[in-house]
């Protein structure tokens, strides 16, 4: 009977080593992080009482069968964590409650989990019942890799361009009644219904008046050394880095001008649009130069929080122009 008790002893003991929580560590354990600020609650910082985080199974990218639910206070910190949950694939599903367990706003993430401490991507929420709001829309600008440099002097040189443009008849071929090669030349900046971005045109201009087997004027004289030389200080100017941009939104079908604040793009102040909260919102961005140099004409696609936040970043790359220096003049 001793032995027997001591036998069970030293089995329990093991075993209790063998417990994977143990084996495993405190350290790598699957423990996953959710955060959710009470900012971004919105609409529903004073009803909802609590969040529950159900974790299912990963049925071939589909939600299978519920595995554990877990149900938190809101905490004013916004950090909540699942622990004991497997590691492998699994679906993630956040919602909010009112105090009568009504569903408030839910959405769901599928992730990988892993070993130790992990935090969930960012779960689109969405209203159970639709909640217009007013758009909050923050956009970040960010130009990469232009040149710095002055591009004061990018007026006068258009200005200049556009006197020899129009002496070596360019505009006589390409204007807006019959733009020949489908180049409108004679609206600044040569708005092309092939073309969209401002500065392929530029490039293309300069690159058919250096041209020698397809030369531009088709015949007749071509500009000489110094005109030449003008017309690419000004494609160097006009890509020099702009320090004023212009950002116009264009969403269902409304155009509107947005205001710079503190390195962010905004909506106007006197301007409201209103918006489903959780919805997603496909975001018309053109980003240009005091000059009228469209730098970037993109759609983003974003979703709006529960507090109307539409947070967005938008990435511009410089596009280096082709400035081709002629050796000989052709007559
Ligand atoms: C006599 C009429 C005429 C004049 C003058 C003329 N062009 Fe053209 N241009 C054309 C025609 C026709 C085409 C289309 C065929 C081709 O690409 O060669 C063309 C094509 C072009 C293109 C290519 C458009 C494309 O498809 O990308 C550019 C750029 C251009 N011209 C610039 C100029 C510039 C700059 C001048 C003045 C220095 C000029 N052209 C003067 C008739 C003219």
């Amino acid at each position: 009977m001793k032995y027997l008790s001591l036998i069970v002893l030293v089995l329990s003991l093991v075993s209790c080593q063998l417990k994977p929580s143990d084996s495993v560590g405190s350290v790598d354990a699957p423990k996953v992080q959710f955060s959710l600020s009470a900012a971004s609650l919105g609409i529903f910082r004073d009803s909802a009482q609590k969040l529950v985080i159900e974790v299912s199974e990963d049925n071939e990218g589909e939600i299978g069968g519920l595995l554990e639910t877990s149900s938190f206070p809101l905490e004013e910190d916004g950090q909540y964590e699942v622990t004991g949950v497997s590691i492998g694939p699994k679906w993630f599903s956040i919602s909010l409650r009112d105090s009568q367990e009504s569903i408030l706003a839910s959405g769901s993430v599928r992730y990988v989990v892993g070993l130790g401490l992990q935090t969930l991507p960012e779960v689109v929420l969405t209203p159970t019942e639709p909640i217009t709001l007013p758009l909050n829309l923050s956009l970040a600008v960010e130009l990469n890799g232009f040149p710095s440099g002055p591009s004061a002097d990018e007026p006068a040189l258009r200005e200049e361009s556009l006197a020899i443009f129009q002496q070596y008849s360019c505009i006589a071929c390409h204007n807006s009644s019959f733009p020949q090669g489908a180049l409108d030349m004679e609206s600044y900046p040569f708005l092309s219904s092939f073309r969209t971005e401002f500065s392929d045109i530029v490039n293309e201009v300069v690159k058919r008046i250096n041209d020698d087997v397809r030369p531009m004027p088709p015949s007749g004289p071509r500009l000489n050394e110094d005109e030449l030389s003008i017309v690419a200080s000004w494609q160097e100017a006009l890509f020099g880095a702009p320090e004023i941009l212009l950002v116009d939104l264009v969403l269902n079908g409304q155009e509107l001008r947005l205001e710079e604040v503190d390195g962010a793009f905004r909506l106007p102040s006197d301007q409201t649009i209103d918006v489903l909260a959780g919805d997603s919102l496909v975001l018309g961005i053109r980003v240009s130069t005091q000059a009228g140099v469209l730098l970037a004409d993109r759609s983003l696609t974003e979703t709006v929080g529960l507090d109307g936040t539409v947070s967005a970043a938008l990435a511009i790359d410089y596009e280096e122009p082709v400035i081709v220096i002629p050796i000989t003049i052709g007559e």
